[in-house]
Parts: C-alpha cells; sequence; structure tokens
C-alpha cells in the first residue's frame, strides 16, 4: 500500500500509516469495505447516522439545491430558504419557549458558540462576572477551544498549554457536587452549566436518576444558564427531539448536530431560548453580535437536513431510541459475565458500552483498539473507544440486528481471550 497523506483525527498515525481501513459504500445498516466485506454499522459511524445509510432522497435534496443556489452566507441579512425552514422546524420541536437556531458547522463550534453565547448574554444583562463555564468529568464536547477546555476526559484535555481560564468539572453524577462548585465559585461569577443527558464519547455513562432533573433546579435557582449538549442523544437517539425531554426539563440552550443530518453533510447548531436571545431580537442598533462561521446556514446542508428529519418524521423513528433501549441492553448486559469485562452500561437510550476489565487495559493501553477490531473481523463495526467498545446503531436497526451486534462482540471478546491465554 502507497503511504498516506491523510492524517486520521484522533488517530496514532505511525500505527494507521500503512493500515487504513478503506470503506466505500453503505445501505441501510450496513457498509462494505474496498476489499468487499460486509459489517453491520453498529454505531452510526460517530453517532451520527440516524436514518441508516444510502438515503436516495437525501442525496437527491442536496443534488437539486447544489443545482439551484449551492449556497450563500447568511451573515447579516442574507438568508435561503432551507436555512429558514430549517430554523423554524427546529424551533418547533425545540424543548425551551420561542427557541432561534444559530447554525454551525458541527458540534465543537456549536459548544463554542453555546459558551461564547452564554457569556455575552451576562455581559449583555448587566452581570459581566458571570464568566465561568461548568461542565462535567468524563464529559466530551469536541476538540475546539472551549469544549477543549470544558471537556472532562484528561487524555483529551492534555498536551495543549493552558486552556480557557475560568471553567471546571463536577463529578459526573454528583448534583450536589455542581452546587458546591456554584457556590465555592459565587453564582454571580458562572454562566452556564455545560451537561449531556447520557455521557457519550467519554463511554457512555446514563445519569443516575434524577441527576438532569436536580441539576435544573441548581441552575434555576443560581441564574446559571443550563446547556444541553444533544449533539450525540438528539434526533431520536433517546427517544425524543433533544433528548432531555424524557427527563422534563427545558434547558436556556442545547448543542446540536450529527443526527440534524444523520452525517450526510456536515451541520451543527445552538437552539437559544427566547429569554436567553431577548436581548439580541428586540432593539435594533444596539447589539451587534460578532460570531458565526462561513458555512453557517449553508443551504445544501440544510437542505439535506430537511430531507433526513422529513425521513425521521414519515419512518417515526423518534420514538425508536426509548422503544430498542431494552433491546440493546439485554444484548450487551451479559458480556458482563465475560472473564475479559470489566464493566457494561447502556439502558437509556440507543446507547451502549462495554468496558475491558482494568488490570488488562493497564496492562496494554491498546487493548481497546484491539478490542474493536477483533469485533470488526466478526462483520460488525463499533466505536472503540479507548477502553472498550461502544454503540450506537442507526434508529433504523432490527432487533435481530442488535442481537447479532452483542454477538459480534461476544466473538471479539473471546479472540482476545484467546491471543492473551496463547501469550
Ligand atoms: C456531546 C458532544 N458534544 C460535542 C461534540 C463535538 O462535535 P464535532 O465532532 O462535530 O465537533 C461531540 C462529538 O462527538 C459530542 O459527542
Amino acid at each position: 500500500m502507497t503511504d498516506t497523506k491523510l492524517w486520521h483525527p484522533f488517530a496514532d498515525m505511525a500505527a494507521v500509516r500503512g493500515d487504513e481501513f478503506v470503506l466505500v459504500r453503505g445501505e441501510g445498516v450496513y457498509v462494505w469495505d474496498d476489499a468487499g466485506n460486509r459489517y453491520l454499522d453498529g454505531c452510526a459511524s460517530l453517532w451520527y447516522c440516524n436514518v441508516g445509510h444510502g438515503r436516495e432522497e437525501i442525496a437527491e435534496a442536496a443534488a437539486k439545491q447544489l443545482r439551484t443556489l449551492e449556497t450563500w452566507s447568511i451573515f447579516g441579512d442574507v438568508a435561503n430558504p432551507p436555512a429558514l425552514e430549517l430554523a423554524a422546524k427546529l424551533s418547533s420541536v425545540a424543548p425551551m419557549d420561542d427557541a432561534k437556531v444559530f447554525f454551525t458547522t458541527g458540534g465543537g463550534d456549536a459548544i463554542d458558540t453555546a459558551a461564547k453565547f452564554a457569556r455575552l448574554y451576562w455581559q449583555t444583562t448587566g452581570q459581566p462576572e458571570r464568566l465561568h463555564v461548568i461542565a462535567r468529568t468524563n464529559g466530551y464536547h469536541g476538540t475546539m477551544a472551549f469544549g477543549t477546555s470544558i471537556g472532562g476526559m484528561p487524555a483529551v484535555r492534555q498536551g495543549w498549554g493552558p486552556l480557557v481560564p475560568e471553567t471546571s468539572q463536577v463529578q459526573w453524577d454528583s448534583p450536589q457536587a455542581l452546587r458546591d462548585e456554584i457556590e465555592r465559585l459565587g453564582a454571580e461569577r458562572v454562566a452556564a452549566f455545560f451537561c449531556e443527558p447520557v455521557m457519550g464519547a467519554g463511554g457512555v455513562f446514563p445519569p443516575p436518576a434524577g441527576y438532569i432533573e436536580e441539576v435544573a433546579a441548581i441552575c434555576a435557582e443560581t441564574g446559571v444558564l443550563l446547556v444541553i449538549d444533544a449533539v450525540i442523544t438528539g434526533f431520536g437517539r433517546l427517544g425524543g427531539w433533544i433528548g432531555c425531554e424524557r427527563f422534563g426539563v427545558r434547558p436556556d440552550m442545547v448543542t446540536f448536530a450529527k443526527g440534524v443530518t444523520s452525517g450526510y453533510l456536515p451541520l451543527g447548531g445552538v437552539l437559544v431560548s427566547g429569554r436567553v436571545a431577548e436581548p439580541f431580537w428586540s432593539e435594533p442598533g444596539k447589539i451587534m453580535v460578532r460570531h458565526g462561521q462561513t458555512y453557517s446556514g449553508h443551504a445544501t446542508v440544510c437542505a439535506a437536513a430537511l430531507a433526513n428529519i422529513g425521513i425521521i418524521e414519515r419512518e417515526n423513528l423518534i420514538p425508536r431510541g426509548q422503544e430498542l433501549e431494552a433491546d440493546l441492553w439485554n444484548a450487551l448486559a451479559p458480556l458482563r459475565d465475560h472473564p475479559l469485562v470489566g464493566d457494561v452500561r447502556g439502558g437509556t437510550g440507543l446507547m451502549g458500552a462495554v468496558q475491558l476489565r482494568d488490570d488488562i487495559l493497564e496492562a496494554d493501553q491498546g487493548a481497546g483498539t484491539k478490542l474493536y477490531k477483533a469485533v470488526r473481523s466478526h462483520g460488525v463495526l463499533t466505536r472503540a473507544h479507548g477502553v472498550g467498545v461502544a454503540l450506537s446503531p442507526p434508529l433504523t436497526v432490527t432487533v435481530d440486528q442488535i442481537r447479532e451486534i452483542g454477538e459480534a462482540i461476544r466473538a471479539g471478546l473471546d479472540d482476545l481471550a484467546a491471543v492473551s491465554e496463547a501469550a
């Protein structure tokens, strides 16, 4: 194989060069590699392909828009029909009153936008000291400046030098830890709390019962803005449009990406409650918000999102994440008995994780990747997450296919066990 020039994200390029895995085609819950092997998609690629692969009507919608007007920047007063329609649609399903929709190109810039907007809101409404942003241990909010700084996975934070000051993490499962941190800082200095309804990339950690409700109450009590990071949990993954509906909370902002287009084209954004948007939307000539990306509101991307949402609605996929959660859990939970397994998590939404035993991970930091590759050799793609594999299949997956995912993980674990016995 010729040496690659493609620098892969989240990769050890010294190991990847000469050993790339090239995917060439997808249809439904299956994808094919360049050698013609078929794989069941157990992770919706990177948690995003909610409607499955190869959807003609998304391709058609994008092609039609490309032929009509590929796009035009929406800075200032310019708009385009798909961006207008998509904003109206997302506002109508948002779990907040009169939501306004700010488009970005992915989840990471949605996070940075929400963090900046939180600070700007307080600067604008007379509490400029409210700068501090709190998030949670194990949290993942992307790799841009704010996202890296508020992220709670130590390995992702390391090596970049000083991060954004006035950020901190609290214990992921303790409302009291949030309360203590707000008290330590003084509520008058805290701008926002960022919270994934189910933590995804950090290893799939569903919240303890009552957690989301309680942190929402603490935010409301202290005036801290509640930002729900729904980049993974949105568009049906937890059984609602955003993922926080099942906990009955109404956030001040929501970050979204991934499932909004099912990944057919890159898109993210922030839903901003009418209350938080109000200072910026009420008095012409007063506040100019100097923030945005070249491709915010890209017409073709928004057209693809509308077609994707059309499929989600027609096929009634939003409830699927909750309807299938017990099936995925039932497929994964028995793996707890496998001698190599340290933990299995899931049960809230169509998300799960199988983690290897601590001593295995201590002895071999590549063990998680080895498990991912072993499972892959049994025809199922999962998300390697360092300590094991994570699951989030397309919402179109069947119960039989969910069982196949569990069986392939067991087969992969058996392969690893056989290798370590032989060694
Ligand atoms: C919860 C969460 N927030 C933010 C991001 C960052 O999104 P992106 O990779 O599109 O920048 C991710 C990515 O996986 C995520 O899972």
